[in-house]
Parts: structure tokens; sequence; C-alpha cells
């Protein structure tokens, strides 16, 4: 049967122009987008630190900055989901006010060892110094690296300073007692007394 010839439909004009297709998708994600993430700066549960948060010690900064740099992250998570498997293995989940600090804040999704959000205090420094020298010598069947240079790399001094007012511009509360201090924090301090004194006050801001 002969189809009789119509004026094209508002939606079949659309779904015709390759342009107006495009056009207006990316309109309707922009505006998708733009409802779900606004909100998120300017909520406080987002944006508030929680309650005994601190900003990190110059040591700990030190060692969060050799975590990043030696890319721990690509095997840890630090974000506890809120799910039963979850919290009976790790500890209580993650609130977004325990991360307003952390620029960048090291989530992840990738898995290969534990989540490290509530490791601090779960072992001691000894644990952490002997686990990060020789992995395999705790963990017989562990995959993680061994990362022996850290014992004897030094923390540069020089270099605290900056970092911490590079932070402060935007937004941790760092006094000027504090940035004035941070090159005396960590004088003679190895990189592995740095990222160990980071581990352990991961995740313990909630009690
Ligand atoms: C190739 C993947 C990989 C990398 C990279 C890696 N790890 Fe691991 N990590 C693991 C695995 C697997 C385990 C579990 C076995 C073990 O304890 O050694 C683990 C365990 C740990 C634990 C003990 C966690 C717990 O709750 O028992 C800590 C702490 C840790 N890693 C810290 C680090 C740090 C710090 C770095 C970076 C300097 C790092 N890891 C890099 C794979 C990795």
């Amino acid at each position: 049967m002969a189809q009789s010839k119509q004026a094209p439909s508002g939606h079949e004009r659309i779904e015709t122009s390759n342009v107006l297709m495009i056009v207006l998708i990316l309109v309707a994600v922009a505006v998708g987008g733009l409802v779900e993430i606004v909100p998120l700066f300017f909520q406080r549960s987002t944006t508030q630190p929680v309650e005994g948060l601190k900003p990190y010690t110059a040591l700990q900064l030190a060692g969060r900055d050799v975590y990043i740099r030696e890319g721990c992250y690509n095997c840890h998570s630090q974000m506890i989901r809120p799910f039963r498997s979850e919290t009976l293995r790790y500890g209580p989940f993650s609130k977004a006010g325990e991360f307003v600090y952390d620029h960048p804040f090291q989530w992840g999704s990738k898995r290969t060892g534990p989540d490290l959000h509530r490791v601090g205090g779960k072992y001691n420094d000894e644990w952490h110094r002997l686990h990060l020298i020789s992995p395999r010598s705790l963990v017989p069947e562990s995959n993680m690296p061994a990362y022996p240079w850290l014992e004897t790399a030094q923390v540069d001094p020089a270099t605290m300073a900056p970092r911490l007012k590079a932070l402060r511009t935007i937004g941790v509360p760092y006094t000027d007692a504090e940035v004035a201090g941070a090159a005396e924090a960590v004088k003679g301090r190895s990189e592995l007394d740095a990222l160990v004194a980071y581990l352990q006050v991961l995740g313990t801001a909630v009690k």
C-alpha cells in the first residue's frame, strides 16, 4: 500500500537530522549532568570536614606524595562502600567529609590489594616498614612490589613549606606556624618514615 506523503512530524525531523540530534543529545546530557553535580558543591555533607579531621602533618603529607609518586593507587582504593561485605571487612564506610583536605583524593576503584581507607592503626609501624621493604616476608602469597629504596631516600625539607602553602591556597587550613615548621618537621626523616606516618593516619578521623 502506498504511503501518503506527509510533512515530517517534530520528532521525525530530529531523528533524521544528524546535526539536530547531536545538539539536542548534548543539551540533554549537559542539563542532566548539571542537575546531578552542581548541588554537591553546596551540600554540607560533601564540603564540610567531618568532626575531628585534621590536615595532614608535614611528614604525613610527604608520605602521601610518595604514595602518589609510587602509584600505590594503581592497586589500592581508599573508598569503603556502604555495603555489608565492605564494612565487615574494612570498617565504617567512607564519608565525603573525610576527604575534604585530600587534593587530589585517592579513592580509586582498582583493588589488586585491599582497600586502605581504614588501614590507619590496623598494624604497628614496624609491620608497615617490613611490609613495604619486603611484602613477602610477612605475606608469602603477596604480589605487591617491594619498595626497599624508600628506607634510604630522604624527604627534602626545602620542598615542604611550598607544598603546604599550595594546599592552603585551595582551602586546607594550615597555620603560618605549620608552614614555617614544615621543613624542621621532616628533617632527617626517610621517605619510608613519611609513608608509614601517612598510612597510620588514614581513616582515623571517624571512630
Ligand atoms: C601490584 C599491586 C600493588 C601495588 C602497586 C601496591 N600494593 Fe599494597 N598490596 C597489594 C596486595 C595484593 C596486598 C595484599 C597482600 C599483602 O598484604 O602484601 C597489599 C597489601 C598492602 C597493605 C596491607 C593492607 C591490609 O589491610 O592488610 C598495605 C598497607 C599496602 N599494601 C600499602 C601499599 C603502598 C603504600 C603501596 C605503594 C608504595 C602499595 N601498597 C602498592 C598490592 C599492591
